[in-house]
């Protein structure tokens, strides 16, 4: 990135967004990334803030325009639970949001996007176990879909248009900096929450529902680290497998009794338990391990020990 670049991060005041936009204040200058949102103002005040709805093709150009944009990171979406409630709310968002930024590359008014997919693009059909990066991609939600359907049009656009866009499929991510928003996973960040104020938690998953998980700190290194390797060294345009662990909730719940010796989880599966149950366990991502050097850091321990410490912390 040079001194005249200038990153837009859309969906900015999210899970991910939160922790990004101050990662890359830190990497970059502060002015050189302009955080964006829905809401009218931000709480984040290290840097410019726009007010920003994705699904307005003429404010997405505007504040292009405005701010000389070389670089987004499109984080607006709606979740894997929140999506089967609204399933073409969902639809809607996760795709045109997509499309609106990918016109605007194609047009030259940006160089680089990184638009995140996910783990909800395998389905029920799907190898559950080291899950390869091609496989059968049959999934069952309507976040699935559109992901699978927006990792299509990437490479569509990188083939026929040279468009530099970079994407991961994430696992689910636990951050205590942020709150995770209708997501099936999100369980794996309550849990701590609920350990903290109540001493017990009741999981919307079943005790030996295994998930691919990673901590938030590994997916924004990640997520940079895709974005500044050098282009030559990407062979997927789609979207890359990534992975940390994977764990169950009866797991994580003997590693935080660990802390807290007199924490008591109890299940009440509920909608949310097929959308688990259709996802992979565990992903095999040596792609990213030997395209761009990718390698996590967290495992379940040190995610508990951090995330508890955090927590704690006087705010
Ligand atoms: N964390 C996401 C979800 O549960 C998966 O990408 O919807």
């Amino acid at each position: 990135m040079s001194a005249n670049d200038r990153i837009l991060v859309i969906g900015s005041a999210g899970q991910i967004g939160t922790e990004l936009v101050t990662r890359l204040r830190e990497i970059y200058k502060p002015h050189q990334v302009i955080a964006s949102d829905i809401r009218a103002e931000s709480t984040d005040l290290s840097g410019p803030y726009e007010k920003l709805n994705v699904l307005n093709a003429t404010e997405v150009k505007e504040i292009l325009q405005k701010h000389k944009i070389t670089e987004v990171y499109l984080l607006a979406a709606m979740l894997s639970a929140t999506g089967e409630k609204q399933p073409l709310a969902a639809w809607d968002l996760n795709m045109n949001g997509l499309f609106h930024i990918l016109e605007a590359a194609r047009e030259g008014q940006i160089q680089k996007l990184y638009w995140p997919s996910s783990i909800a693009v395998f389905g029920p059909t799907t190898p559950k176990i080291n899950t390869p990066q091609l496989t059968i991609t049959e999934p069952s939600t309507v976040y699935g879909i559109s992901k699978l359907a927006g990792e299509r049009w990437c490479e569509y656009y990188f083939n026929k248009y040279g468009t530099d866009v970079r994407s991961l499929r994430y696992p689910g991510l636990i951050s205590w900096k942020s709150a995770p928003g209708g997501g099936t996973t999100d369980y794996a960040v309550h849990i701590f929450h609920e350990a903290l104020k109540n001493g017990k938690y009741t999981c919307f998953l079943t005790e030996n529902t295994r998930l691919p998980m990673m901590y938030m700190p590994d997916g924004i290194r990640a997520t940079i680290d895709i974005m500044q390797a050098s282009a030559s060294r990407l062979s997927i345009r789609s979207s890359y497998n990534l992975a940390g662990i994977s764990f169950t909730p009866a797991e994580i719940a003997t590693e935080i009794k660990k802390h807290l010796p007199n924490f008591e989880i109890s299940y009440a599966p509920d909608f949310r338990q097929a959308i688990a149950e259709s996802w992979p366990e565990s992903i095999n991502d040596s792609l990213a391990r030997n395209d761009w050097g990718w390698n996590h850091e967290y495992n379940l321990s040190k995610i508990t020990t951090d995330m508890l410490q955090n927590l704690r912390a006087p705010k």
